[in-house]
């Protein structure tokens, strides 16, 4: 899927003079992204961390509308996880601060460019401002949107399964499911991500070859992608990089060149 010239006007329309705009290649479905090394970003400059993090922010407004133009259905991003509250205090509140902050500002450009928030995640976790800012905001912006904007905070992949498979126990338990009737759409029902598409393309940054316990039932199969470039200096470029990358990867899902040759 490319994008075309009939993407929706209430987009910044400055964007047509960005790269995004002479990408003409395929566009994955959904991109999840691993946002690395905001505090290496501020460390450099002899700033504080949250500085990192606040131009992390900018970072995500330009990827969520460049994402949107090129029609995207989902664009995940990993905003905090459930090991991410054994940093320092002043760092995870500065975080939580950042994510109100960020939900009151872009309310109107997520819903004007027809975007869905939804939050993967163990939400009660979460001071009760910022869950209620995020439901809020969720019920606000519309089902059928055009792009779903999945930020995961609170989120481990570790505990989402442990909760799937908790809760899949308790239906076993209440004889509403037999145990043999078990499969993988089972499991996929009961995960944060319900029914919606796995990653196509993972992308991470700043260079670590890790996958920091993120989508691990979903990235089964994903492509992935992994850049230099600290999150707060990713821009366009780089997300076209990535797809480029993407473009001429051969996703076998298992099978041989000959059988997908064929
Ligand atoms: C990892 O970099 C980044 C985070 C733990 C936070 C990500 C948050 C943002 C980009 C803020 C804006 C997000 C939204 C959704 C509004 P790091 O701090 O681990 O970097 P380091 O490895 O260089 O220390």
């Amino acid at each position: 899927m490319t994008h075309d010239d009939s993407t929706d006007p209430s987009l910044d329309l400055t964007i047509d003079e960005r790269p995004v705009a002479s990408y003409d290649g395929g566009v994955p479905g959904h991109i999840a992204i691993i946002m690395d090394g905001n505090g290496r970003w501020a460390s450099r400059q002899d700033m504080p961390r949250i500085r990192g993090h606040r131009a992390g922010a900018s970072s995500v407004r330009a990827v969520v509308e460049a994402c949107r133009y090129l029609q995207m259905d989902v664009l995940t991003l990993y905003a905090f996880s459930t090991e991410n509250w054994s940093r320092p205090d002043d760092e995870v509140t500065g975080l939580m601060t950042l994510f109100d902050v960020y939900i009151e500002r872009e309310r109107e450009r997520l819903i004007g460019n027809d975007i869905r928030l939804q939050v993967i995640g163990d939400r009660e976790g979460l001071p009760a401002t910022l869950r209620d800012a995020i439901e809020e905001l969720e019920a606000a912006s519309v089902e059928d949107a055009e792009m779903t904007l999945q930020v995961a905070i609170n989120y481990g992949g570790r505990e989402e399964l442990v909760r799937a498979t908790r809760s899949i126990g308790e239906a076993v338990d209440a004889g509403e499911l037999d145990p043999d009737a078990i499969d993988e759409s089972t499991l996929e029902e009961h995960l944060y991500t319900a029914g919606r598409p796995d990653p196509d393309l993972v992308v991470r940054t700043s260079g670590e070859m890790r996958i920091s316990n993120f989508l691990l039932w979903q990235m089964a199969y994903s492509e992935l992608f992994v850049t230099e470039t600290l999150w707060p200096d990713f821009n366009e470029y780089e997300l076209v990089d990535a797809l480029r990358e993407f473009d001429d990867r051969e996703r076998r899902f298992g099978q041989t060149d000959q059988q997908l040759d064929s």
